[in-house]
């Protein structure tokens, strides 16, 4: 019975086990609002990811980081249920969604994630705000309150009428920060969203999506080769050759030839 003494085992009914050993649990851990288990991904004859698994909690942000090529982006359009994996499992908030038709898994998505990637993918002929209400207007919600309280954080206030084509890049960044954080998504998925800005600007957009998803409870998941911003993250995750990286520890360290 799982190596308990059996001297104990004796005194445990076997059907309340492990409560009995460890105490009642009174609190479940929490679900994970992101989750990618063995993550493979083939094209063709060439493997790009290799049993990828990670899980981003509630309120976290985990950084992903590796070289040019080294599966990020492929990593981040598979959890955000843009393609389905050769094989593994995807979960978000815990549901399995690989499994789930692209019509099912885009329902979800609306609610479950936000996406930010380099480029904005603003609506050109839709008003900045205009931009914003796209997301209520797919789930059947007047979301304009909170379209204008998010335009004020996200420094775009009284900017509502503009026209993306007149915003700067950093602007555009932080319009599409916005539009990803309008449905609340349990998780924010962000590929390179600084690639194309300057370092204030960057800097800008990268604190301002962090310290918004940490304010609504979001889980981040941040793929960048940008080190300052890698370094604002809770937790890094490296790839190298589509498998996360193991930490090299001190023994093996000493102990390498
Ligand atoms: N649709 C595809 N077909 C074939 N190979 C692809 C495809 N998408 C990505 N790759 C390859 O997968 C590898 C990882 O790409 P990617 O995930 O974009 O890396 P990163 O974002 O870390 O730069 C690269 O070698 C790339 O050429
Ligand atoms: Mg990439």
């Amino acid at each position: 019975m799982l190596g308990l003494p059996a001297r104990v085992a004796g005194f445990i009914p076997e059907r309340c086990w492990p409560a009995c050993y460890y105490g009642p649990v009174t609190a479940a851990a929490p679900v994970p609002v992101l989750s990618a288990h063995e993550i493979t991904q083939r094209y063709g004859e060439t493997t790009v990811l290799h049993g990828v698994s990670l899980d981003v909690a509630r309120g976290e942000v985990v950084a992903v980081t590796g070289p040019s090529g080294s599966g990020k982006s492929t990593l981040l359009h598979l959890l955000g249920g843009l393609g389905q994996p050769s094989s593994g499992a995807i979960f978000w908030e815990g549901r399995r969604v690989d499994q789930l038709s692209i019509e099912a898994r885009a329902r979800l998505r609306v609610r479950a994630l936000g996406l930010v990637f380099q480029h904005h993918y603003l609506l050109p002929d839709l008003s900045v705000l205009g931009n914003l209400l796209v997301p209520g207007l797919i789930l059947g919600e007047d979301l304009t309150e909170r379209a204008e309280a998010l335009l004020t954080q996200v420094g775009l206030g009284g900017r509502g009428a503009a026209y993306p084509d007149v915003l700067s890049g950093g602007e555009r960044q932080r319009l599409a920060v916005a539009r990803a954080l309008m449905a609340r998504p349990a998780a924010l998925l962000a590929d390179e969203p600084t690639g194309s800005l300057d370092r204030a600007n960057a800097d800008r957009v990268a604190r301002l999506m962090i310290n918004l998803a940490r304010e609504y409870g979001s889980g981040v998941l941040l793929v960048t080769h940008d080190e300052t911003l890698a370094a604002l993250a809770d937790r890094q995750i490296h790839l190298l050759d589509g498998r996360t990286a193991r930490p090299q520890t001190a023994q093996a360290l000493t102990t390498a030839p």
